[in-house]
């Protein structure tokens, strides 16, 4: 029987991980044009179904994260978008939250929003397929932030937003991301990013979230971007790991990784690592959108009518991921399927 523990197991499966495609149309815009395609609806929604559509989709992504422009469309064969990813395996996903808006008298913090409303909201989603959904947190690392009135009011939202969802029996995915941009060091990732953990799972507890139904989305514990310093993946996966075993209740099922602007092989190679010394229970794996699209997006961009080279590229991505959670990818299989 379907409920929010077998949803959020079967999200996290071995093998498996999720497909973030859930870029708000502003996002999308961007990518598109970074690659000189306009950003229409039908263009949005063409490069998507390609993804959606992928022959191998269904042996290595367990669930996709929707837009809601997307799980309004109708796919070319008539059937609307939930419907097909169902018939490929796939479970379907929205994003609620509704965004970021600057935290009032914290300068250059932001908090998210999208609370108000969003039961009736689920309902919709609900009858529409979805099964899941995702809010995203973001917190920026300077000599200053994040500040605990950022570390506390994101944690709070996002808490709140898990309890409504879990009420309309959907998992949410709680997706606290700790930006990759400064000059900050890895230490300083790891102590930023366990102090939001903390303050998340202080929240979800004292909001009655039943963690056995949530998906955790956080950042992996990497150098600042500006930093100059190059990230190893030992190091990475070492401390990403300890992060997590000190933070994050055993309760929790899985953890999907969101790629935040590490290159595919980076994010690939890190999450590698982390599943070859992972002595938890926890299940680790991927929940990427520039790290799973990136060269998908770019074989598109040369020919939008060659559907199959853009599905190669795509399937490869996804497996050299699904690998990963294996512990199993390595540089040569990566040079075989470029
Ligand atoms: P990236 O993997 O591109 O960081 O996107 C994941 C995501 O869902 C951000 O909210």
């Amino acid at each position: 029987m379907e409920n929010i523990h077998t949803i959020a197991l079967a999200m996290v499966k071995k093998g498996k991980g999720i497909l973030a495609a859930d870029e708000s149309n502003g996002t999308m815009a961007k990518r598109l044009e970074s690659v000189k395609i306009p950003s229409t609806e039908a263009n949005r929604l063409s490069f998507r179904e390609t993804l959606f559509t992928s022959p191998k989709i269904k042996n290595f992504i367990s669930g996709v994260i929707l837009y809601d422009e997307t799980i309004k469309q109708t796919a070319s064969n008539g059937q609307n978008i939930a419907e097909l990813l169902n018939e490929y395996g796939v479970i379907p996903g929205i994003k609620v939250d509704k965004g970021l808006v600057p935290l009032a008298l914290c300068k250059e913090e932001k908090v998210t929003e999208g609370l108000d409303g969003l039961n009736q909201r689920l309902l919709e989603y609900y009858k529409l397929g979805a099964r899941f959904t995702k809010w995203r947190a973001i917190y920026n690392i300077s000599n200053i932030h994040p500040s605990k009135t950022a570390i506390l009011s994101n944690a709070h939202a996002l808490a709140r937003y898990a309890a409504i969802v879990q009420d309309s029996k959907m998992v949410p995915i709680v997706e606290p991301e700790v930006l990759m941009d400064g000059s900050h060091d890895i230490k300083k990732c790891y102590d930023v990013t366990a102090s939001v953990l903390n303050e998340c799972f202080n929240q979800l507890i004292i909001h009655k979230v039943d963690l056995k139904g949530i998906v955790l989305k956080p950042n992996m514990i990497l150098n600042g971007l500006q930093s100059g310093k190059k990230n190893e993946a030992k190091e990475v996966a070492e401390k990403t790991l300890d992060c997590i075993k000190k933070n994050v209740p055993h309760d929790v099922p899985g953890i999907a990784f969101l790629s935040g602007g590490q290159t595919e092989v980076e994010a690939t190679e890190n999450l590698n690592s982390i599943n070859k010394i992972n002595d938890t229970k926890f299940m680790f794996t991927f929940s990427y959108g520039r790290a799973l699209q990136k060269s998908a997006l770019n074989t598109w961009a040369k020919n939008i009518n060659d559907k199959k080279s853009v599905q190669n590229v795509f399937d490869a991505r996804s497996e050299m991921n699904s690998l990963a959670t294996f512990g199993k990818w390595n540089l040569q299989l990566e040079k075989k399927a470029a």
